[in-house]
């Protein structure tokens, strides 16, 4: 099952520490290659030796000792992982990689890795429930660190809490999982065959050669409907103002356009070549009615600047839609609900996609978001903070599921 499959276990130093020989031994037995890391004290509890022999491959443990490769040995590591599990992972190392800490082999292999870290904490209960413990797990959440959480239970220290370590068949079960779940998403791919735009990031409206209008989009929920887009099949053109983020791969087109008007005329273009078209780009409702050519020089008294009305680019695709599933967003500050409602009606959507602006979590700039979808016909789903490539997913399974019953 796990053949192909090269796993980096990271131990701390905490008396879990045993219990991790156990976890590398069941992961070896389903064929996975392990590379264990040790940190200075988990040598403290466990040999190197025990993990070499149950891994058959050399423990490292110290960034200085002489090398065994040409290559630099924590990014060879670190890109050689399909995936780096913590086990177990003591209050420290959650603190030192919440911080941005790189100081061992480690912490250096581990922020250096682009593969999924698991982190499987184990600590007595009254530090598992330290709030800035729980501030630390819940910054590398959300930064997409996934969390094998600890069991309740009697701790070595003697006390009786959260803090235990999960049954280590329970971590190699989780592991399984999760190679299946990748094997999963890398087979769906379910909107082979369609045609889906994207846009993304904001626009800049011109006052003069030297300033704009702008407003506060990243891209980062737009890039991640395009990312996941395109991974489950789709042909993506990706329209997108600009943004600082790195443009996803696999994408059929990408155009990048500045203000409201190009972005109208480029989608336009591609319209009618398409099944689907997901609006996240936030569009500036407004541009300066006059652009200067010149820079306007300041005077004492205040400037006025006049604005005019840009297109609302989804009310006009909404009257040409056709058979075409089209998906708008609401970034609102209040009156969620009704303010997105009407939107779908105005602008001809299928669905739209809110996100509440006032939630630490959801909109500009973060990894997360906090959406409800409301339906053309009303129905609202409400879901919890999901990173916005989560977030992309449910809105993708909602076109899919709308093309299907449309067959
Ligand atoms: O980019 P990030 O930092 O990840 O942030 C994501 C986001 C907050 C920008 C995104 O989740 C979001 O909410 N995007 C839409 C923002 C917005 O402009 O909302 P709106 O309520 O003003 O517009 C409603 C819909 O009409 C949107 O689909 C918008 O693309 C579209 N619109 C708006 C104005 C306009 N002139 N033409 C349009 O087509």
């Amino acid at each position: 099952m796990l053949n192909d499959k090269t796993i980096v276990v990271g131990v701390t130093g905490g008396i879990a520490a045993y219990k991790a020989c156990d976890v590398v031994s069941k992961l070896k037995k389903l064929g996975a290659n392990i590379h264990v890391i040790m940190t200075k004290s988990a040598k403290e509890f466990v040999c190197p030796m025990t993990f070499q022999t149950l891994s058959n491959n050399f423990v490292i443990d110290d960034m200085f000792e002489d090398p065994k490769t040409w290559e630099v040995e924590h990014i060879e590591l670190a890109k050689a992982a399909d995936l780096f599990l913590i086990v177990p992972a003591t209050a420290n190392f959650i603190g030192k990689l919440a911080n941005g800490i790189a100081d061992d082999m480690l912490t250096t292999t581990a922020m250096a890795t682009t593969s999924q870290l698991v982190i499987a904490p184990a600590m007595n209960s009254n530090m598992y429930n330290n709030p800035i413990v729980k501030e630390n797990i819940s910054r590398l959440k959300s930064y997409g660190y996934k969390f094998i959480n600890p069991a309740s239970g009697l701790l070595a220290c003697g006390d009786v809490g959260a803090g235990k370590l999960e049954e280590t068949s329970k971590i190699v079960e989780y592991v399984e999982n999760y190679f299946e779940s990748i094997k999963l998403d890398e087979d769906k791919k379910d909107l082979k065959g369609l045609k889906v735009l994207v846009t993304a990031g904001p626009t800049v409206e011109s006052i003069d050669p030297v300033r704009y209008i702008t407003n506060r989009s990243s891209g980062k929920m737009g890039y991640s409907i395009a990312q996941r887009a395109a991974k489950r099949g789709a042909d993506v053109i990706l329209l997108s103002g600009k943004t600082n983020i790195e443009k996803p791969k696999e994408l059929y087109k990408y155009i990048e356009i500045e203000s409201a008007d190009d972005l109208y005329r480029e989608i336009l273009a591609e319209f009618s070549e398409c099944d689907v078209v997901i609006q996240s780009a936030a569009v500036a409702d407004y541009k300066p009615k006059n652009y200067s050519d010149r820079k306007i020089k300041k005077s004492d008294g205040d400037l006025v600047i006049e604005l005019s009305r840009n297109k609302d680019i989804a009310q006009e695709l909404g009257k040409i839609k056709g058979e075409k599933v089209l998906v708008g967003f609401a970034a609102e500050t209040n009156d969620v609900l009704e303010n997105a409602s009407r939107k779908i009606k105005k602008k001809n959507l299928d669905f739209i996609v809110a996100n509440d602006l006032t939630k630490t979590g959801a909109g500009f700039n973060s990894d997360t978001n906090i959406v409800r979808i409301i339906g053309a016909n009303g129905d609202v789903c409400e879901y919890p903070k999901l990173l916005k490539t989560e977030v992309a997913d449910v809105i993708l399974d909602r076109v899919e599921n709308i093309l299907s019953q449309k067959k």
